[in-house]
C-alpha cells in the first residue's frame, strides 16, 4: 500500500456464482495493493474466495464488480502455481519446466537451456527426463515452480502450493522459496492456509474473513530480509503465531 505503482491492484472487487436464490457470494468486497517485490501472504479460512481471487488474478475468472489490475512492464506473463501442481504427465520433466517458454516461441535451444538451470537449481538436473508420474509428489512440486519462475514471471501467483506435502517437504520447499524470491524479487500472492508458512515467507499477511472473504487484518512479521527459516524457532515467530491464529479462528468458527 502506498505506493503509487503497485504490480497488482484490485479496487471493490467481487465475485459471486450462481443466480439467486442460489447465488454464492464468493469475494469481497476486496481491495488490495501488491508493491513490485513484495511477498503478499494471504490466510484465510477453507472456502473464503482465495482460489477465486487468485483465478481472477491469473485472468481466468472475471470479476462480477470491481476491478483487478495487473502492471506488468515487459509481455512476461503472471504465472500462476497451482495446489495440485498442473503439470503434464505425459511430458517430460524438461518439457514441463519449458512449457512456458514455449509458448513465448523461445527458440528451442535456449528454452532447453533455461529450462536446465532452472532443474538445476531445485535439485532436479538428474531428472530432465523423466516423466512426472517417476517423481515424488515433491519432486513434481519442484517441476511446477521451476516451470513458473522459468518464464521470469513479473507477478508469482500461488494457490496453496505446498498444501499437499507432508510437513518436512513444506519446510524445505518454504526455504526454498524464501532464497529464491529474495534473490529474485519477485513479486509474490501466495494463497496458504497454514500461518506459520505465512509468516516465514511473507512481508505481510493478510487475513481474510469467511466468505464472502474480504481482508480483515493485515500484519508485517517483523523479521528483517534476507531470512532463513531459522526464524520458526524464536519466541517472537510462536507469539506471533498464537495472536494471528486466534484471528483466524474466530473466522472460521463462527460465534
Ligand atoms: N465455479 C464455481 N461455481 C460455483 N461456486 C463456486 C465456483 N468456484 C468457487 N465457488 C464457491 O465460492 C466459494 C469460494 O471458493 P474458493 O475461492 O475455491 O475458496 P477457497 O480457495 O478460499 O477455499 C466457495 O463457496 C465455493 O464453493
Ligand atoms: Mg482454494
Amino acid at each position: 500500500m502506498g505506493d503509487p505503482h503497485p504490480k497488482l491492484h484490485a479496487t471493490q472487487l467481487t465475485r459471486t456464482f450462481g443466480r439467486a436464490p442460489h447465488q454464492v457470494d464468493a469475494l469481497g468486497p476486496l481491495e488490495l495493493s501488491v508493491a513490485p517485490g513484495e511477498f503478499v501472504c494471504l490466510v484465510g479460512p477453507s472456502g473464503c474466495g482465495k482460489s477465486t481471487l487468485l483465478r481472477i488474478a491469473a485472468g481466468l475468472l472475471r470479476p462480477t464488480t470491481g476491478t483487478l489490475e495487473i502492471r506488468t512492464r515487459s509481455l512476461r506473463p503472471a504465472a500462476m502455481i497451482f495446489q495440485d501442481y498442473g503439470i503434464y504427465d505425459w511430458k517430460s520433466v524438461r518439457a514441463n519446466v519449458r512449457f512456458g517458454l514455449d509458448i513465448q516461441r523461445v527458440p528451442r535451444r535456449t528454452a532447453n537451456a533455461r529450462a536446465d538451470e532452472w532443474l538445476t537449481r531445485m535439485g532436479l538436473a538428474d531428472f530432465a527426463h523423466a516423466y512426472p508420474a517417476t517423481l515424488s509428489g515433491g519432486m513434481r512440486q519442484r517441476v511446477a515452480i521451476a516451470r513458473a519462475l522459468a518464464v521470469e514471471p513479473e507477478l508469482l501467483l500461488m494457490d496453496e502450493p505446498f498444501a499437499a506435502l507432508d510437513a518436512q517437504l513444506r519446510t524445505i520447499l518454504q526455504d526454498e522459496l524464501l532464497d529464491l524470491t529474495q534473490t529474485l524479487h519477485t513479486t509474490t500472492l501466495f494463497i496458504t492456509h497454514s500461518l506459520e508458512e505465512a509468516l516465514v515467507l511473507g512481508d505481510r499477511v493478510l487475513v481474510m474473513s469467511a466468505r464472502p472473504g474480504r481482508i480483515i487484518a493485515e500484519h508485517r512479521p517483523p523479521f528483517p530480509r534476507p531470512r532463513t527459516g531459522d526464524i520458526r524457532d524464536t519466541p517472537e515467530f510462536t507469539a506471533l503465531k498464537g495472536e494471528l491464529w486466534e484471528l483466524l479462528r474466530k473466522e472460521a468458527v463462527p460465534a
